[in-house]
């Protein structure tokens, strides 16, 4: 990637996305044979029937990204030696060094692209697609690959059913390139963050990392810790709050985009929002019934299976929504 690819100011589009889920299925009933838990327990608290899982000996994170990328690039119809940037959000690459990024670019002949990881949890994939329209627009970078992946089943500990249930592995890839028009592509965006509320959702590494709080329970380093009832609290405040703002900092109504995008984490969460802001059912994509929440893969995986549909139309601005770990949480309104 070269400084200063062009001058002044453009706008961005998608030219292709792509995804990536592994083929085996862990239902509800798996579980319930492994913990005590039922599928009607887990289908009325969190709508979901099954998760998508990989095989770790031989898969991981960048499998997942590496297939999304792939597909993006087919489906955008470019090289990869035609990419200078490639951005995986993740939590769960196999290694930090070096990073899910830079190893699918190789693979894929990304020759010309910098690449990096992003770590912003859940909003990994709308903070990454946040940050590249902001290279693009500011002239830093022409064609850039956008990836969320996640194989959460490499965190989770398959003994605690408050957590274990709610996850899957998945990988989403946008790709998008610089326009002419300076009023296409994210034509408003947010991200913020609340390192306090951290305590809610972490991994732990060391002994150390363990919140006071959290001190007295079984706690497995290397494994996802979740206090499920407040990031519950959290995450129907915040989605609210958040796609409120983004609709009243474009002057835009629910009648006016094709699809609200949220992360798909539990879908009691997603109808409390819908319903509070009164956005109708059609507009806000479900799918977590099928893959569970696959953390930064989720709101790709979405978009790719929207766009694949023909239900990102032109002329409509459409808004991706995200919170998660951290805590963080952001929103991308765009227009196509
Ligand atoms: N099967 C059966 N019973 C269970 C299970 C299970 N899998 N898990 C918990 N229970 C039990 C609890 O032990 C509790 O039993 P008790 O009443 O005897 O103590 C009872 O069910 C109720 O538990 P709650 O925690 O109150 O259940 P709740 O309705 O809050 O649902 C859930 C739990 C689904 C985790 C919910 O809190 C939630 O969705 N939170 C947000 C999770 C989330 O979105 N996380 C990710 C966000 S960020 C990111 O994506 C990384």
């Amino acid at each position: 990637m070269t400084n200063a690819l062009s001058s002044g100011l453009c706008g961005t589009r998608i030219l292709g996305t792509g995804s990536c889920v592994p083929d085996r299925r862990l239902t509800n009933d798996d579980f319930a044979r492994m913990l005590d838990t039922s599928d009607e327990w887990i289908t009325q608290r969190t709508g979901i029937k099954e998760r998508r899982v990989l095989d770790l000996r031989t898969e991981g994170c960048s499998t997942l990204a590496q297939r999304a990328l792939e597909r993006a690039l087919e489906n955008a119809g470019i090289a990869a030696t035609e990419l200078d940037l490639v951005i995986v959000a993740t939590v769960t690459m196999e290694m930090t060094c070096p990073s899910v990024s830079c190893r699918i670019a190789g693979n894929v002949g990304a020759v010309n692209a910098a690449a990096f990881d992003l770590v912003a949890a859940c909003s990994g994939f709308v903070y990454a697609l946040n940050v590249a329209d902001s290279m693009v627009r500011a002239g830093r970078a022409r064609t850039v690959a956008v990836i969320g992946a996640e194989a959460m089943s490499s965190i989770l500990d398959y003994t605690d059913r408050t957590v274990s249930i709610l996850f899957g592995d998945a990988a989403g890839c946008a790709i998008i390139r610089a326009d002419p028009d300076p009023s296409m592509g994210c034509i408003y965006q947010h991200m913020g963050s609340d390192g306090k509320g951290g305590q809610a959702l972490y991994i732990p590494k060391r002994e150390t990392d363990v919140p006071e709080s959290d001190r007295d329970n079984p706690i497995r380093l290397g494994y996802l810790r979740m206090n499920g009832k407040e990031v519950f609290r959290f995450a129907v405040t915040k989605f609210k709050e958040v796609i409120e703002d983004a609709f009243a900092k474009t002057n835009l109504t629910p009648d006016d985009v094709s699809q609200v995008i949220c992360h798909q984490s539990n879908i009691r969460i997603i109808d409390a929002a819908r319903e509070k802001l009164n956005i109708d059912p059609s507009k806000i994509y479900v799918n977590i019934d099928r893959y569970g929440n696959s953390s930064a893969g989720s709101v790709p995986l979405c978009l790719d299976e929207l766009w694949r549909a023909g239900k990102i139309t032109k002329g409509k601005p459409f808004m991706l929504v995200a919170f998660g770990g951290g805590l963080t949480w952001a929103s991308s309104v765009w227009r196509t």
